[in-house]
């Protein structure tokens, strides 16, 4: 099949790559002409494991191509993928400024009946929304093309895209339309093969399907947030209960780490999307405001330790920050926990080293400035420790799981290590000689 990805951001580079794996001609298409001339030559605006042979395979075979006309890549296309963002507005909502203009693009160039697919993140109703002004184009433009708009919302974690898109737990997609939902059987045929996915709903279903997967995520990480800062007060090991809890197949091992809150580009815009939602029909979700406000809090828990260790004023020390993207796997920067934490250490005086694997190049751009002054990018993590008053751990990357902590000692000014993801073994290091503070489990040695 010929289809065109409209945005080739994180959703839209993986699905436009992985489809072109299964032997489909794919264009991407973006507004943004730098990160399309970097991707003709091969440069990929995003850190995600196994995208790039498979980016640059499929362009090499053909199968795969990217531009910024959305004419070009319309002539002989039926099949059109809309995976914009969808950014928080001011209150909350999903703002549908990019949808929406590029349904109207979209109106602009059909010149068959055409399935427009909505892969972006989006409020329920939003499918009617495109339908309406796909038809007020076909309109202005005098024509009465055929179309069927199918809400198809991606689950994709981020740091595992690839995996996720090629072996899918589910395909959700929402359409009222026979032809519609046949094209889309056959599109996703080669991601159900060993047993069928698909699930047909109808649009509104499929779109609230999306808010509700990731406000049930970001609950279960409030949850155990929460009650790791009772384990804290009570003097109880939250690690102990997580496994205590996790065992019981209703409640499960995934999503009850505590750490230093959710970030990304979808758990924090997605609650508050969907809170907002609730109110415009006159309904207060409180259990989703207090998973957000309970997140907000969590990404200060880490800074707050130290200024309890260490006093109000910073000034003198040196901090180390190990991880400074949202999650492992990824280079995504958006909401990530380590940005509350380096501005409340520089606040309060402090010099800040920091190393991610991955991430440095994103936090170059997206940290202030003024922040940098402050701040020192590491070339590795034990460089990034020299004389440090403390190291904090932000991001459980593999390579800061089991560090060589005599190295770190012999680097360190105090041997202080701040565990916002609870990866160490504080027995281990109380061995070692570390004063540990884990999230939950403040035991200090
Ligand atoms: N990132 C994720 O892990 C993830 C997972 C599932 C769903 N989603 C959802 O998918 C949507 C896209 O997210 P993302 O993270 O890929 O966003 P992104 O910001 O990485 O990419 C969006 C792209 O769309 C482009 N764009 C904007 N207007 C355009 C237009 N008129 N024509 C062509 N291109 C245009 C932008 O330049 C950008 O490159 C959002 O609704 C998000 O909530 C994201």
């Amino acid at each position: 099949m010929k289809l065109t990805i409209i945005g080739t951001g994180y959703v839209g580079l993986v699905t436009g790559a992985c489809f072109s794996e299964m032997g489909n001609y794919v264009t991407c298409v973006d507004i943004d002409r730098e990160k399309i001339d970097n991707l003709k030559k091969g440069i990929l605006p995003i850190y995600e494991p196994g995208l790039e042979s498979i980016v640059l395979n499929n362009c090499k075979e053909g199968f795969l191509e990217f531009t910024t006309s959305l004419n070009r890549a319309a002539k002989g296309c039926h099949v059109f993928f809309i995976a914009v963002g969808t950014p928080p507005g001011e209150d909350g909502s999903a703002d549908l400024t990019y949808v929406l203009e590029v349904a109207q693009q979209i109106g602009s160039v059909i010149e068959d009946y055409s399935v427009i697919v909505d892969k972006s993140t989006v409020p329920v109703g939003t499918a009617d929304k495109v339908n309406a002004q796909v038809r007020k184009t076909l309109e202005v433009r005098g024509t009465a093309i055929e179309f069927d708009v199918v809400s198809n919302p991606e689950f994709l974690k981020e740091g595992a895209a690839v995996n996720d898109f090629l072996k899918p737990d589910r395909i959700i997609i929402g359409t009222d339309s026979n032809r519609a939902r046949n094209l889309m059987r056959r599109l996703y045929a080669p991601f159900s093969k060993n047993r069928d996915k698909i699930l047909f709903m109808n649009t509104k279903d499929a779109e609230m399907t999306k808010y509700a997967a990731n406000a049930m995520l970001a609950t279960k990480i409030s949850f155990m947030n929460e009650i790791s800062i009772l384990c804290e007060r009570l003097g109880v090991d939250v690690e102990s209960v997580r496994k205590g809890i996790g065992s019981d197949p209703r409640i499960g091992y995934s999503f009850i780490y505590p750490g230093c809150g959710y970030g990304g580009s979808c758990f924090p815009k997605d609650v508050k999307a969907l809170v907002k939602i609730g109110r415009d029909v006159g309904f207060t979700p409180r259990l989703l405001e207090t998973v957000e406000e309970r997140n907000t809090l969590q990404k200060q828990v880490l800074g707050d330790k130290v200024l309890h260790r260490f006093g109000q004023d910073l000034t003198g020390r040196t901090f180390t920050v190990w991880g400074l993207a949202f999650k492992p796997g990824t280079d995504d920067m958006r909401e990530a926990s380590s940005r509350v934490l380096i501005t409340t250490l520089v606040n309060a005086g402090a010099r800040v080293n920091v190393y991610d694997p991955v991430a440095m190049k994103q936090a170059r751009k997206e940290i202030p400035a003024q922040e940098q002054e402050k701040i020192h990018f590491a070339q590795d993590p034990y460089l990034a420790l020299d004389n440090a008053d403390a190291c904090l751990l932000l991001t459980e990357w593999k390579i800061f799981r089991q560090p060589d902590f005599k190295k770190m000692a012999s680097l360190m000014k105090h041997w202080i290590i701040f565990d916002g993801r609870n990866q160490y073994d504080p027995d281990e290091l109380k061995e070692a000689g570390f004063e540990y503070h884990g999230i939950g489990r403040e035991l200090v040695c």
